[in-house]
């Protein structure tokens, strides 16, 4: 069969870029250890308000400088709307739903996963900025969607 030399050198340079991907894709995945956000805790939708530590949503104090979130999210509003950290604070969140699949964003940092009822979503950011930073959820949960937001403040 003859295959036109033009013909040939696309399927080469569709060849090596498709090795090209698979190669970057196997570097960041084991070299830098970088993997899709896992859900290992889960959690019974029905029971939040009963569970802890999500019965008792906020933040909590580990050690100076590091906290924890725990955070609930149902149409239309997280639980807590606010929180307040020092400056160079590291915190760890956790969120889950009660209802429906939400978003949580932190837009301007690493923070953004999706919440569904059952699991517990987790990211950490670092907060070297003081400001207010707002929390949006970028899933469309259903006619109120636009209202759900609370806010970290850092000082
Ligand atoms: Cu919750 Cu959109």
């Amino acid at each position: 069969m003859h295959v036109h030399r033009y013909e040939r050198l696309w399927i080469w340079i569709g060849t090596i870029t498709m090795m090209v991907f698979f190669a970057v894709l196997l570097v960041v995945s084991f070299g830098q250890g970088l993997a899709a956000p896992n859900h290992v805790q889960t959690i019974d939708p029905a029971k939040i308000s009963s569970t802890p530590p999500f019965d008792h949503p906020g933040l909590r104090k580990l050690s100076d400088g590091t906290y924890e979130a725990y955070y609930v999210g149902q149409v239309f509003s997280w639980n807590p709307q606010s929180i307040t950290v020092p400056v160079g604070s590291t915190v760890h969140f956790y969120v889950t739903a009660s209802d429906v699949v939400h978003g949580f964003l932190l837009p301007g940092t690493d923070v953004n996963l999706e919440v569904m009822p059952g699991w517990v979503s987790t990211a950490t950011q670092h907060f070297d900025t003081p400001g207010e930073y707002l929390i949006v959820c970028n899933q469309y949960c259903g006619a109120g969607h636009q209202n759900m937001f609370a806010k970290v403040e850092v000082k």
